[in-house]
């Protein structure tokens, strides 16, 4: 059934792949609407896709998992397709970045393909619907995995303001998501980096924070609060946000969002386009961050692994430098949803020719190694 489910992508790849990138997005993600919305359709995609995929439960965050491989924020932007990609067999789908109210983003074209460097670029600028119509896709949507949501703020919002833009949408969307996730780190809205600063970030984690505890009140259940960061940090500045999210008791930081660096490996026609470079030349790059974080951090805050996962070994190495939940965005674009039973199933292979009965016991001790 793997190959069968990595044939059918060979097929669509060229056909998509011969489209402007954003307009083949599009067109997939109208399509993956679609299917959300139907039954029959979304059985169709598990028998497909889905159930190719073995089970490695973890938790993660204190929430389970079905195994450790979910979608990375900016695919599913306005929570439409949340069924189709966990049918395709994501444990875990980040929806957004949605942002208070409406907006554009920027000018196309924004999206860009370096086929030869397995890579993307955007700038897409947080085009969002805004936070009203994501609720009222979400309110309708069956969540059949772990249902992160992605918060940012509108461009409009002076940098001093932002923590409004993230409390309100924070409390808007508070009661249907698993857990939450707060973007600080895309390069593409003006000064948003500017809030890794200690200068922001206190103030900013503070007021988060206390929001979260006022909405657990509310709802009665608290939501877990990611922060995501960006893979351009310096060491000193890993210091300062690792004390800022144990000390604001955050319960992840997901490393890392795309990077504004570009390597001299890069090949394509495309590689100086402006925007925030993502897949294969931003994996060691993420990795290190991770790496660096979890010496830091030393599993009192919580690591989701993100940046250029081709395979398991790429995988692995995330885990065992101190991720505890992965997420893959461009590699999904290359090689299509036969990749999630791939890797699920090589980290399988790892953790049991090691002798070990499941994931979090490997980690735990191979890491201390
Ligand atoms: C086209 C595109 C749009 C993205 N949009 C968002 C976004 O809205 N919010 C966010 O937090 N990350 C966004 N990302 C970053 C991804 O979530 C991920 O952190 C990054 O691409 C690195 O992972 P990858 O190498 O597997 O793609 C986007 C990435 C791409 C390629």
């Amino acid at each position: 059934m793997l190959n069968l489910s990595k044939l059918l992508y060979s097929f669509a790849r060229p056909a998509l792949f011969s489209l402007d990138p954003e307009r083949a997005h599009d067109i997939t993600l109208s399509n993956l609407t679609r299917a959300s919305k139907s039954p029959f359709l979304c059985s169709q995609l598990e028998r497909l896709f889905g159930r190719t995929v073995p089970n490695l439960p973890m938790t993660c965050m204190g929430l389970d998992f079905r195994h450790p491989v979910g979608l990375a924020a900016g695919l599913d932007k306005e929570a439409r397709a949340l069924p189709a990609f966990s049918a395709m067999g994501f444990s875990g789908v980040e929806m957004g970045t949605v942002t208070p109210k409406p907006q554009a983003g920027n000018p196309k074209p924004r999206m860009f393909r370096l086929v030869e460097d397995e890579a993307l670029i955007n700038r897409m600028g947080f085009n969002s619907g805004g936070v009203d119509e994501f609720l009222s896709n979400i309110l309708k949507t069956d969540k059949t995995a772990v249902a992160g949501i992605n918060i940012g703020k509108n461009a409009v919002t002076a940098i001093e303001d932002a923590h409004f833009d993230y409390v309100s949408a924070m409390q808007r969307v508070y009661s249907q998501a698993d857990y939450l996730a707060i973007n600080i780190s895309s390069p593409n809205t003006k000064s948003l980096r500017d809030l890794q600063n200690e200068s922001f970030l206190d103030d900013l984690l503070l007021k988060i924070k206390t929001a979260q505890l006022k909405c657990q009140k509310v709802h009665g259940r608290y939501v877990p609060i990611a922060l995501k960061v960006a893979p351009d940090l310096e060491s000193e500045e890993i210091e300062t946000i690792a004390e800022l999210v144990i000390s604001h008791q955050f319960d992840a930081v997901i490393a890392t969002n795309t990077t504004v660096a570009r390597p001299e490996s890069l090949q394509s026609p495309h590689a100086a386009e402006v925007g925030g470079l993502s897949g294969a030349p931003v994996k060691d790059q993420a990795t290190e961050c991770i790496r660096q974080f979890y010496k830091l951090l030393q599993g009192r805050v919580q690591i989701i692994g993100v940046g250029g996962i081709k395979d398991a070994d790429d995988a692995w190495d995330k885990l065992l430098a101190g991720a505890d939940y992965l997420q893959i965005y461009s590699q999904f674009i290359y090689q299509g949803p036969a990749m999630i039973a791939q890797i699920v199933e090589g980290i399988k292979t790892k953790v049991e020719s090691q002798g070990y009965s499941d994931l979090s016991t490997a980690l735990n001790e191979l890491r201390s190694k």
